[in-house]
């Protein structure tokens, strides 16, 4: 065990002397005048008395920035206010885009909770591979990467009158394109509009500057040849847009959006005291377990929030710290734990909200999700050990991997901000103060730190093909542009001019997934094995298929074991689903309509016999079908290898060879592309195999990098499947192994 935190202010404890409790798992009740207190909430929101103040300044702009402390209302108030004063008629759309799907599905259930509707009918969120709204949905909650797939299908988003992007101060990578896209979008739905004129006693209808005749009919059906090809509607409104942040530096974006006015919602922070450690931590898991606990024992009522970095320490942290509450003193109270993180199913993720009972304290255990998206109420302590999981890239070598980082002085101000909404708090930063110095002052924005070849793709298929010259707030290197363009013109979808490649190009954008995923699927039919790239893509989508318990590892592992193929994580997955279907699905006749609940339970309970993840795999089944209905409906025919599976590793080959690995003769792997030196995760099925060459799907870098979902490959396969990438030669010089003195051998 390592040693106790010590704060500054605060006093050395031994780990020892702190003893703990088994929380029996405590229900949440609801209580009992949910509505009254629901009003009474947002009555006493700091953006509730500016209502009026705001919906004149949304009127009186059309482009107007919003900034307010988290928690202060924005996301729940502000779409409610404009469907108030009237943004939602006609059958206009208010669309609020989130960086992150848990905030998506959380906001839009709390927003229909509050005005009585019913989630997916007024209210609804839309994230990829799952829509949950219908032609009713007025208030849409979105993933800012959804409504820049929208835009693919209606360039000048005719449905929504107004749009906001919340959370902009996060900066993702696609919050920052719909950036530049909307300002095109706002000034083409200007152009339209002013073809429309009226001269105060007819209507003077023009279409590119001369009169139409038939005004009349076109008023209602008005046809326009608008830059980006036709398109029939009514006259368009102008798009407005609200920029919501919650850091106060909003000189950035007025400037970016011509001088657009910011308003300010007056916040009521409270004092919250930050203690550093005296020295770094070690390790910093230990470090949050320890601190929790002392807090627990040690400090005035009021629920504890750990950021952490992903769903794995989350999980980890829950058992660590149900473990130790079982040796709590007597009488202790009790601790309540929540865990939120994007891979929670959603009727989870709502748990974080609800208060626990009387005496009892809640621990909520958190990814990054907690320090603006969501504002969970009742939070009096927050441990915050300065780490966040962030995607890094090195365009010299086109390699995108995601990493534990730092954070950035301005998220550890959001962070501490978390312990004072409803009165004074107390902070726990598991670093020192050296450390805090030494962070940068606010974290790079995505766009200058990963891979761009998706978003270059949806770029060129809005016809945006100077994506170089794009009016970016901030803009990526040369470099990293360049090293874009060149992945997607060996991946084919651009011709030698930098178009998008026809069919190619084109079916590639369609698809909701990552470049070479959708080229993946495009090649897969070629191969013959279509239905076994739907299942990879679908399970690597859905994450942790595989669950293995800490108390039954062995069992787990044995279970694993009856999936394993030698040749590696990519067929594991495949004979996942396909013993799933022929065991459970096949026994009583795919997707039967009566049998819902009785396919769930069944799916339960292999599940479980199984150490299967079961909501993982509902989710890969899920998307499997999405993914499907864009094969079919780009005409593709879905076959299946059957048992002829080195077509479909050939097919792997032919796919992800730009994530092609070499063993090296230390042992060690060679990326051929990038050249980095890589070691194979100890998730692998072919972890300690040491197979002569692989393609991967991930990189991992913790303490060294890793390749994460691989399958072996015969490295000849690269120079044949991959001919305008890899040369024979170049795959000698990868250091490929001589062949065997047995076939060099005259017969
Ligand atoms: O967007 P901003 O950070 O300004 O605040 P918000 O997300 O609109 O949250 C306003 C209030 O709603 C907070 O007091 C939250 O605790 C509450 N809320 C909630 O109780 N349950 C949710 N699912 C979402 C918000
Ligand atoms: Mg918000």
């Amino acid at each position: 065990m390592a040693t106790t935190p010590t704060f500054e202010n605060g006093k050395r404890k031994s780990a020892d002397t702190i003893p703990l409790p088994q929380p029996k798992a405590a229900k949440f009740g609801l209580p009992s005048s949910r509505r009254r207190e629901i009003w009474e909430q947002r009555r006493s929101l700091p953006i509730a008395s500016a209502e009026k103040k705001l919906v004149q300044e949304v009127e009186n702009n059309d482009t107007l920035i919003v900034i307010g402390e988290t928690g202060s209302g924005k996301t729940t108030q502000l779409p409610q206010f404009l469907h108030a004063a009237g943004y939602c008629k006609g059958g206009s759309m208010v669309g609020i885009t989130q960086p992150r799907r848990v905030a998506a599905i959380t906001v839009a259930t709390r927003v229909a909770e509050e005005m009585g509707a019913q989630l997916s009918r007024e209210v609804g969120y839309s994230i990829r591979f799952e829509d949950a709204t219908s032609p009713q949905t007025r208030l849409k909650f979105m993933t800012d990467g959804m409504l820049l797939r929208e835009a693919l299908l209606d360039p000048l988003l005719r449905k929504y009158s107004i749009i906001i992007l919340d959370e902009a101060h996060e900066r993702t990578i696609h919050t920052d394109v719909l950036f530049g896209l909307l300002k095109g979008v706002q000034k083409r739905r200007r152009e339209v509009r002013a073809d429309v004129e009226t001269d105060g006693r007819h209507e003077q209808v023009q279409m590119n500057g001369k009169p139409v005749e038939n005004h009349k009919q076109l008023q209602f059906n008005l046809e326009v040849q608008g830059s980006n090809g036709s398109f029939k509607g009514k006259p368009l409104k102008p798009l407005k847009l609200v920029v919501m942040s919650a850091t106060l530096d909003a000189q950035g974006f007025s400037e970016y959006f011509n001088g657009a006015k910011a308003v300010y919602i007056q916040g009521r922070q409270h004092p919250v005291q930050i203690m550093n450690t005296y020295t770094p931590e070690a390790d910093y898991m230990d470090a949050a377990l320890i601190t929790t606990l002392q807090v627990h024992l040690e400090e005035a009522p009021g629920d504890i929030l750990v950021f952490l970095t992903g769903q794995e320490e989350i999980e980890n942290m829950e058992r660590l710290l149900t473990e130790r509450a079982g040796f709590l003193p007597e009488g202790t109270p009790k601790i309540l734990i929540a865990p939120i993180y994007a891979a929670l199913p959603s009727e989870q993720q709502m748990r974080v909200f609800e208060p626990a009972p009387t005496g009892v304290r809640k621990v909520i255990l958190a990814t990054n999700i907690a320090e603006t998206s969501l504002t969970i109420p009742g939070i009096r302590y927050v441990i915050d050990p300065g780490l966040v999981k962030a995607k890094v890239y090195d365009p010299r070598i086109g390699v995108e991997s995601l990493a534990v980082v730092p954070i950035s002085k301005a998220q550890a101000a959001q962070r501490s901000g978390r312990a004072g909404r409803e009165g004074p708090g107390k902070c726990f930063r598991l670093y020192t103060v050296e450390t805090f110095n030494k962070l940068e002052e606010s974290m790079v924005p995505e766009i200058k730190r990963c891979n761009l070849a998706n978003v270059v793709l949806q770029l060129k298929a809005l016809g945006i093909d100077d994506v170089l010259g794009f009016d970016f707030m901030d803009k990526p290197s040369r470099a990293a542009i360049v090293k874009s363009l060149e992945h997607l013109y060996i991946l084919g979808a651009l011709t030698d001019e930098g178009k998008l490649s026809d069919p190619l190009g084109v079916q590639m954008a369609r698809f909701p997934l990552e470049p070479v995923y959708a080229k993946a699927m495009l090649v897969s039919s070629s191969f013959r094995c279509s239905e076994e790239m739907l299942t990879t893509v679908a399970m690597l989508s859905a994450e942790s298929i595989f669950f293995s318990p800490r108390e039954k590892l062995k069992e787990a592992n044995a279970a694993r074991q009856r999936f394993t193929s030698p040749e590696g994580d990519h067929l594991t997955l495949i004979n996942v689903l396909r013993a799933y279907t022929q065991e459970v699905e096949g026994s009583q006749g795919i997707e039967g309509e009566g049998n819902q609940k009785k396919l769930e339970k069944k799916l339960r309970s292999w599940c479980s016999s199984n150490f299967i993840n079961g909501r993982s795999l509902r989710r890969a089944l899920d998307i499997r079908r999405q993914v499907r209905g864009y094969v079919e409906g780009m005409g593709l025919e879905l076959i299946s290898c059957g048992d002829d599976l080195t077509q479909f590793r050939r097919c792997l080959t032919a796919s992800f060879f730009l994530n092609a690995a070499h063993k090296q003769p230390d042992g060690k792997y060679r990326a051929l592309s990038s050249g980095q030196t890589v070691g194979i995760h100890p998730s692998s099925v072919l972890f300690g195999k040491k197979p002569d060459c692989v393609v991967f799907n991930e990189l991992v870098r913790t303490n060294q990098q890793y390749i994460r979902s691989l399958t072996r490959i015969d490295s000849l396969w690269l120079p044949e499947l991959a001919p305008q990438y890899y040369s024979t030669r170049d795959l000698m010089y990868a250091a490929r192994p001589l062949p065997q003195e047995g076939i060099l051998k005259p017969q």
